[in-house]
């Protein structure tokens, strides 16, 4: 089970303050980069702030960009640890997953909270995991898409060993939904950076996953 604090900001310095914090709290961090068409938002581009931070927290990239296949080569220059595109946002599925494969880094494909798995399934079994969107994508803050739950106990049904990564309005309230649906990689954003005692916020959502499963 992996707690994941996700950043997704609009300048470097924010960039900077966030990974510093989340990399004393987390083992992994989660960058959403969107670009203003796939997703109604923009961020920075994500690349050279990751390089300029120094960091070494393991880093996922959350592609909500149109044509992710124009990104792919540079992310995986910088030796990014996971890049997640969305099935929704190219026609390029199969090269994305083979250029990815060819290098260290894991490949996930995101949906929406609309999109069916059948739309992915003849990828599945290429990828590291699937991603569940649980919000629609681009903001913090968006609104628990409580019918994704569902779509997540059918795929688990169908596919019981690619494991399912959620993202989107994870808390104490939504977590055990999910956890029961079958996720075990839990990307948290409000939750994580609205709580004063963000060591205690994970081990929260921690205990309430180990709650669910005892
Ligand atoms: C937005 C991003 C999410 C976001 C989650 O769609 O993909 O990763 O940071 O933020 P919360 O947890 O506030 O929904
Ligand atoms: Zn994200």
């Amino acid at each position: 089970m992996e707690i994941i604090p996700s950043i997704l900001v609009k300048t470097k310095q924010e960039f900077d303050e966030k990974i510093k914090e989340a990399e004393q709290y987390a083992g992994w961090v989660h960058i959403d980069i969107a670009d203003g068409i796939f997703v109604p938002n923009s961020t920075i581009d994500g690349v050279s702030e990751l390089i300029d931070s120094g960091t070494k927290i393991k880093s996922g990239v959350h592609l909500m960009v149109q044509k992710p296949e124009n990104h792919i080569s540079r992310w995986l220059s910088i030796g990014i640890e996971k890049i997640i595109v969305h099935a929704e946002a190219t026609n390029k599925l199969e090269q994305i997953i083979n250029e990815v494969k060819e290098s260290e880094c894991a490949i996930g494909i995101a949906l929406n909270p609309k999109t069916p798995v059948e739309t992915i399934k003849n990828f599945i079994n290429e990828v590291d995991l699937v991603h569940f969107m649980t919000v629609e994508p681009g903001f913090y803050g968006s609104k628990f898409v409580p019918e994704v739950a569902e779509k997540i106990k059918d795929f688990r049904y169908f596919y019981p060993d690619v494991p399912v990564e959620v993202d989107g309005s994870v808390n104490l309230e939504t977590i055990g939904i999910l956890a029961e649906a079958g996720a075990s990689i839990f990307v948290v954003g409000s939750y994580f950076w609205d709580s004063q005692d963000k060591r205690k916020a994970i081990d929260d959502l921690k205990s309430a996953v180990n709650n669910f499963k005892t």
